[in-house]
């Protein structure tokens, strides 16, 4: 019997629950063994898996997060168990993942993930340790080869919420209310939420704003008698200097920058030059946690059942990908190391700016 191995790595994302039900109904129902890894890649090096059959997939379509867990510091070429002194040497462990793919008769390994989980199925299937298929898993929505990510659209729906509700507050206390959102070095989620929401100032990591053009934009509104503003930054947007805001740094991570804190810069800046009372508010992990939308599910299901078709296949080295509105088997190494960010002549930032909604790049009146 085939046998093959899945892991989920990386933040979680609304939907993994679904991608995991529809790889597993669709290989079970083909006759191929399907076993999970906990904790993403940690799972594989320590041998911690069990099987998914019917019963362990039913009934998850709706769940937030990961039945498997997942972890974002576990990369087996570059290794270092948690805890480890700082200036530990850092091991190369892709004979262990091999030796385990080999001891439990595993064909292959799906790797659900983002930017550094996919990186490293590619790897791995360009190493010739083991064959892999990826399923593109982030809402940052950042990923190359792929339209549009799943667990996206679940974001964008918790954060034009919370636009909704800073609008209520915003215009009762005729305040600028500055919400950051998530997406790292992209800013799909600020765009698409600022937008949906009705946002006043949309910034994003990839248009450089200038203080000047975000506060003479809440006195214009001021003056005109609009005496509330909105302003949607993304944890990844950077002044003309190019600074970024960083909370934290996670060792042992694909990226150890923890990006965090722009909108409280943003408050207070807003209110000592413009003289406008204005809040932060820090969206985080609330954007990823919970049930996924309906749209979530769809795409959820839809990428599981091509990744198990893509296994059935033996089509290696592939990823589940959804380009010009098509399910493809996209090539993983098209998919990784550059990230999909907004383009300047993306439609919606055009749509945006020609009903008036400020990026921070505008000159000066
Ligand atoms: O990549 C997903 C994401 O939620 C980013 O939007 C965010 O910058 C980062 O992960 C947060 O990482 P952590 O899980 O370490 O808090």
């Amino acid at each position: 019997m085939r046998r093959v191995g899945i892991l989920t790595g990386g933040g979680d994302c609304p939907g993994l629950n679904a991608v995991l039900r529809a790889v597993g109904k669709t290989l079970l129902r083909q006759g191929v063994e399907l076993i999970g890894f906990e904790d993403g890649f940690l799972g594989v090096l320590e041998k911690r898996w069990r099987p998914l059959g019917n019963a362990e997939l039913s009934g998850i379509v709706h769940l937030g997060g990961t039945i498997l867990g997942t972890s974002n510091r576990d990369n087996p070429f570059h290794w270092q168990p948690a805890g480890a002194p700082a200036g530990s040497e850092f091991q190369d462990r892709r004979n262990d993942v091999a030796d385990i793919a080999r001891e439990l008769g595993l064909e292959a390994l799906i790797v659900i993930g983002g930017d550094g989980s996919l990186s490293i199925a590619e790897r791995l299937h360009r190493e010739g340790v083991i064959p892999t298929v990826g399923i593109p898993k982030t809402i940052d929505n950042d990923l190359n080869a792929t339209d549009v990510t799943f667990g996206f659209d679940t974001a964008v729906a918790v954060a034009t919420d919370a636009v909704d509700r800073l609008h209520s507050t915003a215009m009762s206390h005729h305040r600028a209310m500055v919400l950051e959102v998530m997406g790292r070095y992209a800013g799909w989620i600020a765009l698409y939420a600022g937008v949906a929401g009705g946002g006043d100032i949309i910034l994003i990591p990839e248009i450089p704003y200038n203080m000047d053009a975000v506060n003479e934009t809440i006195l214009r509104r001021s003056k005109l008698g609009k005496r509330f503003s909105i302003v949607v930054v993304a944890e990844g947007a950077k002044n003309a200097e190019g600074k970024l805001v960083v909370e934290r740094m996670v060792e042992g991570s694909h990226d150890p920058i923890r990006l965090g804190g722009i909108a409280s810069r943003l408050a207070r800046d807003i209110e000592t030059a413009t003289g406008v009372e204005s809040r932060a508010t820090i969206l985080g992990h609330l954007q990823r946690g919970g049930s996924p939308t309906n749209r979530d599910r769809l795409l959820a299901t839809q990428f599981g059942h091509l990744a198990a078709r893509l296994v059935l296949d033996r089509e290696w080295g592939k990823m589940a990908a959804i380009q010009g509105g098509r399910f493809v088997g996209a090539s993983l190494a098209e998919a990784v190391g550059e990230l999909k960010l907004v383009t300047p002549d993306n439609p919606l930032v055009a749509a945006a700016r020609a009903i008036g909604t400020v990026f921070g790049d505008e000159q000066g009146s």
